[in-house]
């Protein structure tokens, strides 16, 4: 069982879509682009959706070249591994960069963000990771943040790799500019799609100075006759429409409450081993639940895969220092019990917590998931 923060277990259907090979410059594979735009919009609610062939970090890259210009300055706010990358491609874009930072396990507030803005009116742009993966803090209240950026009048840019559909994300009405993610996190299905969302200023302000290949405007041009500019992983557009298709029946409010239910539980439950937990109530993730625990790091890990369990470890500067357990796409009530009755046995202590109900997959979705 693979409770790390990405790949992720995904549904039989989705799995057996990825095996698709077909001409990409065919009917059958035009309607599945324009599907699939269709949908991510529809869940993101955005203007528009870039389809790329890549992992998250081409989502983010090509976020930042496509909307970012070489020297406008750019408030970047870090707080773990992930942070620091955004960090990194955005120096890459050559950009004036003020960044702020805080801690691998601490987050920011919403009176800090409002005072880093205020304290910037001449910067051009925001760009942060909504949920950390690599210490498990997030930004929840991701509309109050949009609201103090484009209040100001700058550009808003996230990473949501981790936080897609576990997270309530609204681009057109909170107007953020652009929104990066994967396909092999909350959305359930395999690796290999970048996925960025657009509000319509985010589309009007793309750039085309950069590489081909981080080129969004040349995306949108493409999938404005439902194709791709470059060959496309054709199973992994099969497989994310179809994981696409399944978050729209299970709804996605449903989807971000089960990640929020099963993590707020597993927090508990960790607590309760003795675990120092990152984050509190105002900041704590709804996909990843990382923090130190009573023996070391190693030995949890190795003591769960000896049960048939993976979780992972720390990234950066907390590597070997914490473990990280991923509560990603369609992790259930189900592989909560699992998980809590393997720690009980490893720590040899009683766990009495009820997994709650809002953990639960819909049945269409239980039937096709094995944990
Ligand atoms: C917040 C965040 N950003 C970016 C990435 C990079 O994604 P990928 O590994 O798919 O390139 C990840 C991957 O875990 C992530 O969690």
């Amino acid at each position: 069982m693979m409770l790390i923060p990405g790949p992720v277990n995904v549904p039989q259907s989705v799995a057996f879509a990825a095996t698709k090979v077909v001409n990409h410059r065919s009917d059958e594979f035009r309607q599945v682009v324009k599907n699939l735009e269709e949908l991510m919009s529809e869940h993101f609610n955005s203007e528009r959706t870039a389809l790329l062939t890549g992992s998250g970090t081409l989502a983010v890259e090509s976020m930042v070249f496509s909307l970012l210009k070489k020297q406008e300055k750019v408030i970047v706010l870090t707080y773990g591994e992930f942070s620091n990358r955004l960090l990194d491609s955005i120096k890459r874009r050559e950009t004036d960069i003020i960044a702020y930072s805080k801690k691998f396990g601490e987050g920011f507030s919403i009176e800090e963000v409002k005072k880093i803005v205020e304290e910037n009116k001449d910067a051009d742009s925001v760009a942060l990771v909504h949920n950390e993966t690599s210490t498990g803090i997030a930004f929840r209240n991701l509309e109050e943040v949009s609201k103090i950026v484009k209040g100001s009048g700058k550009k808003f840019l996230v990473d949501s790799v981790s936080g897609f559909a576990a997270y309530k994300i609204d681009v057109n009405s909170w107007k953020i500019d652009a929104v990066a993610t994967g396909s092999q996190k909350a959305l359930a299905s395999v690796p290999g799609m970048g996925f960025v969302a657009l509000s319509d200023e985010g589309v009007e302000n793309l750039n085309e100075d950069i590489p081909n290949y981080l080129n969004l405007k040349l995306a949108l041009k493409f999938q404005d006759k439902n194709e791709t500019p470059f060959t496309p992983s054709t199973g992994a557009f099969y497989a994310s429409l179809r994981a696409a298709e399944l978050l729209k029946l299970e709804g996605i409010e449903k989807r971000w409450k089960r990640h929020e239910a099963c993590s707020k539980f597993l927090r508990q439950v960790v607590s309760k081993i003795g675990f120092s937990v990152f984050g509190d109530e105002s900041n704590f993730s709804n996909t990843v639940v990382a923090g130190i625990p009573p023996i070391t790091p190693k030995n949890l890990i190795s003591a769960l895969k000896e049960r048939g369990i993976e979780i992972s470890g720390g990234m950066g500067e907390l590597k070997e220092k914490i473990v990280r357990i991923g509560i990603l796409g369609v992790v259930d009530d189900r592989a909560m019990s699992r998980l809590t009755i393997a720690l009980s046995d490893i720590f040899k202590q009683d766990i009495n917590e009820k997994v709650p109900d809002e953990c639960k997959l819909p049945d269409f979705l239980r039937n096709e998931v094995i944990w």
